[in-house]
């Protein structure tokens, strides 16, 4: 297999990622939380990796990303910087670390920066915080927005449903994403919007639009690496396609190394000293 991400082994950029966009090559993302799963990731030749505040779900097994806290995302940062040579990687700012008041969210957005060494972050919300995202900006922190389906805000919209179907909320949604452009946005993330709208915000802005359940004219795709490699088999929305069942895999060599301790079998006599 050739493909364009594996003959280019310069670090990608967010400069990169607009230079992507620009020629129409599509983006490549996926999140990772720790170092193994990240190496495999960057040297598989993702563009971008997220350390994810779905964390919370798939790493520590909350219900909800809210209780993922800076030090725990610092903690899955530092363990993914380890790894990755390629990849953009940008982390999450989590719930309540940047929600209207600027002077915190800048603190909570240099802590992470000077602690994962990561190349940017990534915040959930529009016009609600954009002094809070300008001032992390000013410091010179790039940063992805993330509109549409915004899971922090699960508890405000009590459902996990596909957002901005109706007018009020698409024309909000437009308008974000364009607010997110003019203060200096590298991209942003669109969740489980339709695609038409996916589109139209995707020609309407500069900046790279990387989608997840908002169709296939954005410019780019991220998923949760647990979800498309089918570890977790209770999550099957629409919008995801699993790659492998790791599930079942990861289950059967268990089950196998279990049955050889059982029988006797494991160690061998190659394996012992
Ligand atoms: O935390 C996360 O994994 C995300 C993706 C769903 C985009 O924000």
């Amino acid at each position: 297999m050739s493909t364009v991400v594996q003959d280019d082994k310069r670090k990608v950029t967010t400069h990169r990622l607009k230079e992507k966009k620009d020629r129409g090559e599509k983006i490549s993302m996926l999140t990772a939380y720790d170092y193994s799963m990240a190496s495999v990731i960057d040297q598989a030749g993702m563009d971008a990796i997220l350390v994810g505040d779905s964390a919370s779900n798939v790493m520590a097994g909350n219900v909800t990303t809210l209780p993922m806290t800076l030090d725990q995302i610092i903690y899955h940062g530092v363990s993914v910087m380890r790894a990755v040579k390629r990849a953009l990687v940008v982390v999450d700012m989590p719930f309540g670390t940047c929600s209207g008041n600027p002077e915190r969210s800048l603190e909570a957005a240099i802590r992470i920066m000077k602690e994962t060494g990561a190349d940017a972050l990534k915040i959930e919300g529009g016009e609600e915080i954009i002094e809070d995202i300008k001032k992390i900006i000013s410091a010179g922190i790039p940063v992805m927005g993330h509109l549409g389906l915004m899971p922090q805000s699960i508890n405000k919209y009590g459902t996990y449903t596909v957002r901005a179907r109706e007018e009020e909320e698409a024309n909000k949604l437009v308008r974000d994403a364009k607010l997110l452009e003019q203060i200096g946005c590298f991209g942003i993330t669109l969740e489980k919007i339709p695609a038409q709208l996916a589109k139209k915000i995707t020609e309407t802005v500069s900046i790279p639009i990387i989608g997840i359940g908002a169709g296939s004219f954005v410019d780019g795709q991220v998923l949760v690496m647990h979800d498309m490699l089918g570890i977790n088999n209770s999550f099957s929305p629409k919008f995801l396609r699993k790659y492998e069942n790791l599930n079942e895999i990861i289950t059967n060599a268990v089950k196998h190394y279990i049955a050889d301790i059982k029988s006797n079998d494991f160690p061998n006599e190659n394996e012992s000293y």
